[in-house]
Formats: structure tokens, C-alpha cells, sequence
């Protein structure tokens, strides 16, 4: 059966730079994978009344998440850290869905691949902190990342890349595929 890819953007904003370039990854995965977007914007902030039973918007993310063979995740940077939005979806994901049992998490023992397009740093500090945050989720996450540092690139609509960005991009989409093969 085709595998599974399920990208999800850190950004909320439409059109946002990470979104644009999971966008071109998922152009070039298509070939070889099924690809679709997570859409989290409905989804509450985690309160621990709301748990069980579980909201609809929750159950959503985790039957897209449970679904997918791996995810990719778009993180732009805030202040050297990943963005509130994608923290909260994560910490969903983290959560059991039978109460107390914690291998029903749907974020448990994922394949992701990451990638950030920010500032100065190019999203380094940002992925550093999201990786740690995955490795408590019992994640595989490829070493391969691809980092967008966008300078002079800042204050224009459409994302261009760099000839070593967009080999970067290749490199872990097949690092991506030759593990899900
Ligand atoms: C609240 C906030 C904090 C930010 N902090 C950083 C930062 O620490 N380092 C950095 O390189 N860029 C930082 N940026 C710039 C964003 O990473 C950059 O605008 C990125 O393109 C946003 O992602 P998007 O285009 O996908 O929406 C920050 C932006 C915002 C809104």
C-alpha cells in the first residue's frame, strides 16, 4: 500500500515560508507517496477538562496523525523556540487516548522529518528544541533537516531557494523515502 506523509506546518499563517517550502517538498515526494496537509487550526488549547471525551477537532489530528506513516514538520522560529501553535498540537498528540495508557498517544514512536524557515538563524534553535521535544515522544527523527535562513528574502511573498537549500530538500526527502521503504 503507498505510504503515508503527512506535513504539518508550525506557521499558522497562509502562504507563511514553511508552509511554502512543505509545499515543495511535498511536490517532490508526490511521486513516490501519498501527501497531505494537516489542518489544526480549530483545535483547542490544552486543558486537561477537556481531555475526555475528546473533542471532535482533537480526534481529528489524531486519526490524520495515526494514519500517517511520517510526518513532516514545518517550524518557523520564535524567539529560538518553535511557535505556541505547534507546541499545543504536540502536546494533543502526547496525550492518551485510552486514559492512563500513554502507547495510545497518537504522536508515540512517529517517523518526522523537519525543516524551518526563519530569520537569522535559519530556524537552527528552533529544530534543536523541537527535536528534544519529539525524542520524549519516543520519535524517529531523521537526521537530514533543512534550514532557511532568509536574509534579503524576508520581505517577499513567494520563497526562493538557494542552490544548497534546495539540494538540502532533496537530501532529506530521500533520506525520507529510503526510510519508509
Ligand atoms: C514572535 C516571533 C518571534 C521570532 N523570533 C525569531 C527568532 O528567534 N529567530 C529567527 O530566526 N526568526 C525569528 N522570527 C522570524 C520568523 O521565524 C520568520 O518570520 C518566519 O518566516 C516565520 O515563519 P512563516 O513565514 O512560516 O510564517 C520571529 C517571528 C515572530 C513572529
Amino acid at each position: 500500500m503507498e505510504k503515508r506523509v503527512l506535513f504539518i506546518s508550525g506557521s499558522l499563517r497562509h502562504d507563511g515560508f514553511n508552509t511554502q517550502l512543505l509545499r515543495r517538498a511535498s511536490r517532490y515526494l508526490s511521486a513516490s507517496v501519498s501527501c497531505s496537509f494537516l489542518d489544526y487550526r480549530g483545535l483547542p488549547l490544552l486543558d486537561q477538562d477537556l481531555e475526555f471525551p475528546e473533542p471532535d477537532a482533537v480526534r481529528h489530528v489524531r486519526n490524520e496523525v495515526s494514519a500517517a506513516d511520517a510526518l513532516w514538520i514545518g517550524s518557523p522560529e520564535y524567539n529560538h523556540s518553535y511557535s505556541g501553535a505547534l507546541k499545543n498540537l504536540i502536546d494533543w498528540l502526547s496525550r492518551p487516548v485510552v486514559p492512563g495508557d500513554y502507547s495510545t498517544a497518537a504522536g508515540r514512536g512517529k517517523l518526522v522529518a523537519m525543516s524551518s524557515v526563519a530569520g537569522s538563524s535559519g530556524g537552527s534553535f528552533s529544530l534543536g528544541r523541537l527535536r528534544e521535544l519529539l525524542a520524549m515522544l519516543g520519535c524517529s527523527v531523521i537526521e537530514e533537516e533543512t534550514l532557511v535562513a532568509l536574509g534579503e528574502r524576508f520581505g517577499q511573498a513567494a520563497l526562493t531557494l538557494l542552490p544548497e537549500e534546495e539540494a538540502a530538500l532533496l537530501r532529506e526527502c530521500d533520506a525520507l523515502l529510503s526510510c519508509l521503504s
